[in-house]
């Protein structure tokens, strides 16, 4: 009984590794001229995550047409293994939400808070990554 434990444990730390290739691609929607939108796909592609970077003139078009509520609104949205990743949420988090699916409309960090990833400063200041579901009521998924 042990060693099938053990031999489980394995296989599943093997299937987590190979995870990191296999991530859906992330399509995100930024305007062309926001340098914090590049720089947090830089984080996504430097996490192991495949992006396309859309240049559009009306992020907040793509963000409806996406089902993310206006009031959770950033700067860039996008989309990946069906659900909606507005903001600069740290990569760790989407691959959070892509190992545990639940079921919601997608996850949030709300504004341009300082310090999160693609808006580095000396003066990082704490936030939330929000979950939010498909009542677009919100919980905290994350604090960082
Ligand atoms: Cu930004
Ligand atoms: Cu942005």
């Amino acid at each position: 009984m042990k060693q099938a434990l053990g031999l489980f444990l394995l296989l599943s730390a093997g299937a987590s590794t190979t995870l990191a290739q296999t991530y859906p691609p992330v399509e995100v929607f930024k305007s062309p001229t926001c340098g914090c939108c590049s720089k947090w796909v830089e984080h996504l592609r430097s996490n192991g995550f495949t992006v396309n970077a859309h240049d559009v003139s009306d992020v907040n078009t793509e963000r409806k047409r996406l089902g993310m509520p206006e009031r959770y609104s950033s700067c860039h949205t996008a989309s990946v293994g069906g659900y909606v990743v507005e903001g600069h949420v740290p990569a760790a988090d989407i691959q959070r939400l892509l190992k545990e699916k639940p079921k919601a409309i997608g996850i949030s960090v709300p504004s341009m808070p300082l310090g999160s990833p693609g808006m580095e400063s000396p003066r990082p200041v704490s936030y939330e990554t929000l979950l939010v579901g498909k009542d677009e009521r919100h919980k905290v998924y994350a604090r960082h």
